[in-house]
């Protein structure tokens, strides 16, 4: 049995270069807590934000001059090693993912966890690699399409952003609510973009879509690129421009559209549901999963001891889905 793990310390916020490796004493779970071997952890956009400490209205959550939580990582899949006398949910041996929420920490080679906290098995026609990466992209986009709006067959909803962690799961869940989806990304993303359902895949170096006349039901700017301003004009009565990347611009919007208009802008911070919320929405998930209807689109993978140029890559701003640490 090892005595100790390894995970990544943020001990202040910065570019890539402030993680530093670390070696813990391995933990013993509580009667409540499960001790997990991690198999795999996602390295998200949202991750690099919280290194950097970016928002900095977010420092409330984070820390207000440094990470208050020391270690990096979010997401992870891996298999349950120990369990507390309490727990029934799940027992030594058992496959696993799920997210740490702010406890942080996930992109170790150990991590102990509330059982009830927002992690359930993995199916085995998901790969750890992929399982890590559900809770970034996926549950994002799947909480953005059926619950801060209920996307309906035949809406047409443009998602802004179609090749990133967000866009590829929004494409593939919008498609498969039956909606009419428009996506965009550079040209080398677009074919991808029709494979994963859209019916049309916009090159936006070429074309706005936003200003062509056409009208949609749902704008989702995944990556906080546009605004409802601009959107505004390509949104059907009724509509919604939605983004999960809050600044004042939106605060505004979505406080004013809450009281005046029949167009809303919209933001929910997904990662920060409670636990039952994200096991169900997981669940959901895992049904189209097992009726081949999603899978996460996988970019690069890097071992966790090269968690800083994974970091780097994901700074670049052009990851095409996911990217994991093994
Ligand atoms: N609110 C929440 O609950 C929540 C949860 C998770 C994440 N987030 C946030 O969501 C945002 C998106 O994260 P992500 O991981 O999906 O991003 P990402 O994977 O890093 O996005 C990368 C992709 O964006 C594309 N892209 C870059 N500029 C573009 C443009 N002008 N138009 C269209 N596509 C463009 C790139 O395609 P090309 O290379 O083809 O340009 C690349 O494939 C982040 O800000 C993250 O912090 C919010």
């Amino acid at each position: 049995m090892d005595t100790t793990f390894d995970a990544w310390a943020v001990r202040r916020y910065g570019g890539p270069n402030v993680l530093a490796p670390v070696t813990r004493a391995l933990p013993t779970p509580a009667d409540g807590q499960v001790l997990i071997r991690v198999r795999a952890s996602a390295v998200s956009r949202a991750d690099g934000m919280m290194r950097a400490g970016i928002p900095k209205w977010a420092r409330p959550f984070l820390g207000f001059s440094k990470p208050r939580a020391e270690l990096a990582g979010t997401c992870f899949s891996g298999e349950v090693i120990a369990a507390g006398r309490a727990v029934t949910r799940f027992q030594p041996g058992d496959a696993v993912f799920g997210e740490v929420g702010l406890q942080f920490g996930a992109n170790a080679s150990h991590i102990c966890l509330d059982a009830e906290a927002s992690l359930v098995k993995k199916p085995d026609t998901l790969s750890h690699e992929e399982a890590a990466v559900m809770c970034d992209g996926a549950l994002t986009s799947w909480h953005f399409l059926t619950r801060v709006v209920q996307l309906k067959p035949a809406d047409k909803v443009l998602i802004l952003g179609g090749s990133g962690s967000l866009g590829t799961a929004a494409v593939q869940f919008a498609a498969t609510l039956g909606a009419q989806v428009t996506a965009t990304s550079s040209a080398r993303n677009t074919e991808m973009l029709e494979t994963l359902g859209a019916s049309r895949a916009v090159d936006y170096r070429v074309e706005n879509p936003l200003e062509t006349g056409e009208r949609f039901n749902v704008v989702f700017d995944t990556l906080g690129i546009s605004s409802f301003k601009a959107a505004k004009p390509a949104l059907l009565e009724q509509g919604h421009y939605i983004c999960p990347v809050l600044g004042m611009g939106l605060l505004r919007d979505m406080l004013c559209t809450a009281i005046a208009g029949t167009k809303r802008a919209k933001f929910a911070a997904a990662g920060l549901e409670k636990p039952a919320l994200h096991r169900t929405e997981l669940a959901e998930i895992l049904d189209l999963v097992k009726e081949q209807r999603f899978l996460p689109v996988m970019d690069r993978t890097y071992p966790l001891s090269d968690l800083v140029d994974a970091h780097h890559y994901v700074e670049t701003g052009r990851k095409r889905g996911n990217v994991v640490v093994v």
